[in-house]
């Protein structure tokens, strides 16, 4: 249920979904039993951030340091990702979802890429909310990836050059994977853990950061309100005097 109207709702929301294992391991379960848990609090936050007028809700889903988990583990992370998205592209889409995915999507197999495909295009005409899938995705790498197509676009004319050098930050920005979306306004992180994990270092500049003692599994529809709610207390300074 929607309450009352919040003030100050951020623009654009971003979960470092952690802790599924732990929740697992506490049921004395395999740690995939958390993954398909964890899908459940994607639809619950997902519903939330429309129902409390936020307009960007992204979710690092698996980072390329992820790619080093046993086998096993990875297959599984996979396997459900293709089957989520799959079973939930149409509901996305009735929803006015439009849903990316943002990543080094070269390593992620044809079945996968196939998918996120079809449910990118099923949903490009959306705007109610737009949801972004981090995968295979880290800070270091877009910098990396958009700091070599800078260098082609330098190497391209004299003139391209001088563009290029004379562009301030907005310039940069435009070679990230996250070109076009704004900077989150708020990361929130599960689990208990006080660190980025290689998450949007450019783009988190200066958002504001949760750290919650929540594992991702139990995160649902109430924590992400209160979510908001922490936001709705920040004083952003960006390093000015009030
Ligand atoms: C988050 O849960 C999901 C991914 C990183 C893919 P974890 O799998 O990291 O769970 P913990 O941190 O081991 O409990
Ligand atoms: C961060 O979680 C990555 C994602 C949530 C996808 P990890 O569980 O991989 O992070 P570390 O290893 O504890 O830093
Ligand atoms: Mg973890």
């Amino acid at each position: 249920m929607a309450s009352e109207t919040m003030t100050n709702v951020p623009v654009h929301v971003s979960m470092i979904m952690d802790g599924n294992g732990r929740w697992a391991k506490e049921r004395g379960k395999e740690r995939v039993f958390g993954h398909y848990e964890g899908v459940e609090s994607v639809r619950a936050c997902v519903e939330a951030a429309v129902e409390n007028g936020v307009k960007y809700l992204s979710i690092y889903a698996f980072s390329e340091e992820n790619w080093n988990r046993p086998q096993e583990e990875v297959t599984a992370l996979m396997g459900l990702m293709v089957k989520a998205m799959a079973a939930e592209m149409k509901k996305l889409d009735r929803n006015g979802v439009r849903f990316m995915v943002i990543g080094n999507r070269e390593r992620l197999g044809d079945s996968l890429n196939r998918t996120i495909d079809e449910c990118m295009e099923m949903t490009a005409h959306n705007d109610t909310l737009t949801l972004i899938v981090f995968l295979s995705y880290s800070g270091k790498w877009d910098i990396l990836q958009a700091a070599r197509k800078m260098a082609d676009d330098m190497m391209e004319s004299p003139q391209k050059r001088e563009e290029i050098e004379s562009m301030g930050v907005e310039g940069f920005d435009r070679y990230l994977a996250t070109a076009g979306i704004p900077d989150p306004d708020l990361i929130v992180r599960t689990s208990g853990e006080s660190r980025l994990s290689n998450y949007l270092l450019w783009q988190g500049a200066y958002s504001e950061l949760l750290f919650v003692d929540t594992l991702w599994p139990d995160f649902r529809k109430e924590e992400f309100r209160a979510a908001l709610e922490y936001y709705s207390k920040r004083d952003r300074r960006y390093g000015k005097v009030k």
